[in-house]
Order: structure tokens, then C-alpha cells, then sequence
């Protein structure tokens, strides 16, 4: 591992966290440490070649586990941290809210404290140069009605689905812990992501590869929910670009300015499927079914990043067209990534 000191990752084996690794170890010098329990909703197949590199180390750990924590702290002497690991799926959270409980709010608290354990034990120029970065949903806002301007730091926080009420709750400790204790932190919520390596649960990824095994579309009653897409690449670059220039206790939001109906989503899957790999038994537009909306469901996210623009130089650089008919294509492309993720999917329909 590098002389430097390296930046922890928590849940790298997932979708985003790995993007991430990918993006930390191509275009920066710097070491990776990934902390990942590897739930269900792992994959190390996303990070195999990445697996042996010199700047990256992987520490199967959960983060509910304060003795592990501590003890990775004293070993590897972080820079700092970008947390992601968490439950990320709403229906989950529906149908068993307690995991999301004890990740998403013992597992931040739990991290938070080893992190200021050891923060209070560096020189004061190591204190000042330390981040921790909790990496957050626009969920938290709850929803927007269709004409209301998009969410922005200033939102209040109005969660619905047990999922956004755990990742607000995280919000809140990260924030507190700023304000009681000083240590360094950043927050970001971000819109919808999008991009390989996504868990086939999700709505893109479940369209995807039914469509492909030619099973029914699911589509969440009328299919009308306006998402904000965001690129997972754009994710990461975000997510770097807060870490080393954010303002210490300033929230980000990160958006695609992609609002797109989930109904129109899923008919582009199809478009894009129907031109690549057309079915004898027709377009795969036959394949769409709409069924009982979920409890709670948020009719509209958009996002406002004018903050992370304007004050950092993010900007998206994928067009969402051309992001989803790409992701399409990798996951035609990539059956044995995803394929044994499938008996692990248990979800019923599909949203992000
Ligand atoms: N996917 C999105 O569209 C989206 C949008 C905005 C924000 N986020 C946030 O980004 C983060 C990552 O999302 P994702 O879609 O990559 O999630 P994911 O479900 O794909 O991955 C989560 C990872 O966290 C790990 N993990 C879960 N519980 C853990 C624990 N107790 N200890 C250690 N590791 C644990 C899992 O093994 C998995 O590798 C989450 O915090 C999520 O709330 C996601």
C-alpha cells in the first residue's frame, strides 16, 4: 500500500462504492481502503480487476462492528472516509425495515464515533486535513409535487419509505457530529443513479434483464414517478470533487437534470433492446404490466446542483440517452456479472 495515508471506502462492493474504487484508483494517486460486510446486495465481480492493485485493500467488516472499525482506524490512518455503505432499497425497507435501522443509523453512528476516536488522536494539521463524507439520498427531501421547484440544500427534510427516514436520521447524527464534536464532515445527497454494475433490483437493471429473459415489465401503478437520473461515473466524480474541495459542514446536491417518467424509462429500455437484440415474438414493449403502486411511493425527485456547479466545477458530463442505451448495452454484454445475482432477487417490481 502507498506511503500516503489512504481513504476509506465503506460499502465499495456495491454499486456506487465501487464505481467509485474505479474512478479513485484511475485518476488519483490515491490508496483505497474498502470496507464492505458484503450483504446481498454486494458483488466483488464489480471490483476483480481492481483486486490486486497496490493502492487498494479490501476489509471484510460491517459497520455496526466498533471494535473492527477501531482497529482498522489504527491500522491503516485514513485521510478520510466516504461512507456509502447502507440498505439501499426501498421495497426492502418496506417489507423488513430493521437491517436498514442498524446500517444506515447504528452502522453511521458506529462509524462516526470510531472516526472521531481517532480523529481526536492526530496533530492539529491531520485534524484539519481529515473528511469524513456521508454520502446521502435526495429521499430525505420526500417528494416534490409535479410544478414545485427542485430540492436543494435548503430542503426541509420530509422522508416517506423507511429507507429515506434511516438515511435522514444518518443525515442528522453526521451534522451533529460537526456541530458537538468538530470533526470535518461533507454530505451529499444525490438523485437516482444509473450505470453498470447496478443490482438487478432496481428499476434499469430489472427492465434490463427481464426484458432480455422475456418476463413481464413490472411497472409501479401508472408508471408516472419522475426520477432525476444521474450517471454513476458522474456520481463518483461528484463524490471526489466534494471530498477534496467541499467546505467543511456543507451539504451538496447532485443531480443529472434528467427528470424522466419511470414509464418512459422502461419504454426506452425497450426501444434500445428492440434495436439491439429484437425478439421473434415481438417488441419487447409487449412486455410492460403496470401493478399495485407501492405504499409511500414519492411521485417526483428533481434535484437543483447549482451549489456543486457554481461553487466546485461539477458538472454531469453523461447525457442520459446516451447513458442508458450504453448501460443497456453493457448489461447485454455482461450476463456473467449478473447472472448469479439472480436467486439473490427477491424484490417484486422495480423502482431505483
Ligand atoms: N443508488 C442510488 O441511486 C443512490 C442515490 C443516492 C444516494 N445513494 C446512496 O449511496 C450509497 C450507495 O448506494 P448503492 O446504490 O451503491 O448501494 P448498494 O446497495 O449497491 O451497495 C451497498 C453496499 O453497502 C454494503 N453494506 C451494507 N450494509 C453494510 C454494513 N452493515 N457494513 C458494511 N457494509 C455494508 C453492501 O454489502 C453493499 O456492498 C448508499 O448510502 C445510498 O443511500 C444511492
Amino acid at each position: 500500500m502507498s506511503a500516503t495515508h489512504p481513504v476509506f471506502i465503506t460499502g465499495g462492493a456495491g454499486f456506487i462504492g465501487s464505481a467509485l474504487i474505479h474512478y479513485l484508483l484511475a485518476e488519483t494517486g490515491l490508496a483505497v481502503v474498502n470496507i464492505d460486510a458484503l450483504t446481498y446486495a454486494a458483488h466483488p465481480a464489480s471490483l476483480a480487476s481492481v483486486a490486486q492493485h497496490a493502492r487498494y485493500r479490501f476489509s471484510h467488516t460491517d459497520i455496526t462492528d466498533r471494535a473492527a472499525l477501531d482497529a482498522l482506524f489504527a491500522q491503516y490512518r485514513p485521510c478520510g472516509v466516504i461512507h456509502l455503505a447502507a440498505e439501499s432499497h426501498v421495497d426492502r425497507s418496506i417489507t423488513g425495515p430493521a437491517a436498514f435501522i442498524d446500517t444506515n443509523i447504528v452502522g453511521t453512528y458506529t462509524l462516526l464515533e470510531a472516526a472521531r476516536h481517532y480523529w481526536q488522536g492526530l496533530s492539529e494539521n491531520q485534524q484539519a486535513a481529515f473528511r469524513f463524507h456521508h454520502v446521502s439520498t435526495d429521499e430525505v427531501f420526500g417528494e416534490l409535487s409535479p410544478a414545485a421547484a427542485p430540492f436543494n440544500e435548503h430542503s426541509p427534510y420530509a422522508p416517506s419509505s423507511p429507507y429515506a427516514a434511516s438515511k435522514a436520521a444518518a443525515d442528522h447524527l453526521v451534522r451533529a457530529w460537526q456541530r458537538t464534536y468538530g470533526l470535518p464532515v461533507l454530505l451529499s445527497n444525490c438523485s437516482n443513479n444509473y450505470g453498470p454494475r447496478q443490482f438487478p433490483e432496481k428499476l434499469i437493471p430489472l427492465m434490463i434483464i427481464r426484458a432480455l429473459n422475456g418476463q413481464n415489465l413490472p411497472v409501479y401503478g401508472d408508471g408516472c414517478q419522475v426520477r432525476d437520473w444521474l450517471h454513476v461515473d458522474d456520481h463518483a466524480r461528484a463524490l471526489w470533487t466534494v471530498f477534496r474541495h467541499g467546505t467543511v459542514g456543507a451539504t451538496y446536491t447532485v443531480g443529472g437534470g434528467n427528470e424522466r417518467r419511470n414509464i418512459d424509462v422502461v419504454r426506452q429500455i425497450c426501444d434500445v433492446l428492440d434495436r439491439l437484440c429484437p425478439d421473434a415474438h415481438g417488441s419487447h414493449h409487449r412486455l410492460i404490466r403496470h401493478v399495485p403502486d407501492r405504499p409511500g411511493h414519492d411521485v417526483r425527485y428533481a434535484v437543483d446542483a447549482g451549489r456543486i456547479r457554481q461553487d466546485l466545477g461539477w458538472q454531469p458530463q453523461q447525457d442520459f440517452e446516451h447513458g442508458l442505451a450504453q448501460t443497456v448495452h453493457w448489461y447485454v454484454s455482461h450476463r456473467d456479472w449478473w447472472q448469479p445475482l439472480l436467486q439473490r432477487n427477491t424484490a417484486p417490481a422495480g423502482d431505483a
